[in-house]
């Protein structure tokens, strides 16, 4: 059999970050040494973030763009420490490979796993799982707006800040959510808005929105503001499946479910160019928790996770399916952080999860 190698720059970043890049790297590895050859990572680490920018003025190389273009995927940590304003460090690194390549799709899984206890009373008895899709390159990220001091003295500086919502850009994230739950058990897409609040972008998407679901006949909709929105994640659940939202909106709702499903630090994401003209990212949706960073307290799972979604991505999709039941043996023999009740460090969730791949 041909043997494949895939190119992955490795991008840890700051705080746990650094811990859970480890980690992930250690399954994937693990992972391509049992193949018997079949395939195998090739990783370029980058040594981009915070502690860089103190050293050179810059989150990233002016060119890292151009380093980063040829890659087969991008596996992120997390960005962001206190010496570095957030606005700096985020817009500096992770935004700016999101928005250059183009990576519209913020895949974000909501999945609950068995071992941890969820504080969603539901969850118990009720089969959960649904995965939020996020738009990934306009909105409220756009980037757009301004302040002004000139004028108007000390006191009374504004600010604006504006939201950018494209027909296209509404469209082709709609599309992909309708692909998806196409491939999914309960094909449903739920979309979100605060269009009563937001009367032009929002407007737009919903308009935009119902004209796809003409296209999916055979896929259920529903349209539901973003407040509602929060309440429904945690008292009705089980009616969800493919939920896309804006950029801001999805972003806070995927924080609430991966809280629903009893840490922040199991969430996976994946920030993806599907026309494959730039490398996708992967990468948990935690950030660098400062709190427990150096520590080897921080929940590897999402970073594992991610890893899977990577391995989806690289057409791997068996090895993502053994990857995600040995990440589920794990959690359900009870090797958890402490973050979900547990007290395994970081490295032994790596161990335990190597452990059950079945290999
Ligand atoms: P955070 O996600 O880093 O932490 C929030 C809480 O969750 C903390 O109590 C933390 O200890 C816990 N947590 C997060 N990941 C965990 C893990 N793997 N295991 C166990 N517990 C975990 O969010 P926060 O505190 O708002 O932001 C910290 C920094 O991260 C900031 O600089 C922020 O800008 C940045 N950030 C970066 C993101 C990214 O790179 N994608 C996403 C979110 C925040
Ligand atoms: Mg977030």
């Amino acid at each position: 059999a041909e043997r494949r190698t895939f190119r992955i720059a490795a991008i840890p970043a700051d705080g746990v970050g650094v811990e859970v890049v480890a980690a992930g790297r250690a399954v994937l590895d693990a992972l391509a040494s049992a193949s018997g050859g079949a395939f195998a990572f090739d990783w370029t680490e980058f040594p981009w973030g915070c502690g860089y920018y103190e050293k050179t003025g810059r989150m990233m190389d002016d060119d890292g763009l151009e380093a980063l273009r040829d890659f087969d995927a991008i596996y992120f940590g997390a960005v962001g420490w206190p010496t570095v304003p957030d606005h700096v460090s985020l817009w500096g690194l992770r935004l700016r490979i999101c928005q250059n390549f183009d990576q519209w799709a913020n895949v974000r899984p909501v999945h609950f796993h068995p071992g941890v206890v969820p504080p969603l009373r539901k969850a118990d008895h009720t089969e959960l799982d649904w995965v939020v899709v996020r738009e990934n390159s306009e909105g409220e990220y756009a980037g757009f707006g301004g302040r002004n001091l000139a004028g108007r003295g000390p006191g009374n500086e504004v600010a604006l800040q504006t939201a950018l919502f494209t027909e296209k850009g509404c469209e082709r994230i709609m599309r992909f959510a309708f692909d998806l739950a196409r491939t999914r058990t309960r094909r449903k897409v739920s979309s979100v808005t605060k269009s009563n609040a937001q009367q032009y972008g929002m407007v737009l998407w919903d308009e935009v929105f119902a004209r796809v679901a003409r296209d999916y006949p055979d896929v259920e909709t529903e349209s539901v503001l973003v407040d509602a929105m929060s309440a429904k994640f945690v008292l009705r659940p089980e009616d969800l499946s493919v939920v896309v939202a804006s950029n801001l909106n999805a972003d806070i709702l995927s924080d609430l479910g991966s809280a629903l499903a009893g840490s922040l630090g199991l969430a996976a994401s994946a920030n993806l160019n599907p026309e494959r003209r730039f490398p996708s990212m992967f990468e948990p949706v935690h950030g660098s928790a400062p709190d427990i960073a150096g520590q080897g307290l921080a929940n590897p799972i999402g970073a594992i996770g991610s890893a899977a979604l990577m391995l989806d991505h690289l057409g791997l999709p068996e090895e993502a399916e053994r990857l995600r039941k040995a990440i589920d043996a794990t959690t359900g023999a009870g090797v958890l952080t402490r973050d979900v009740g547990g007290s395994a460090t970081t490295d032994q969730v790596v161990a335990g999860v190597i452990e059950r791949l079945g290999l």
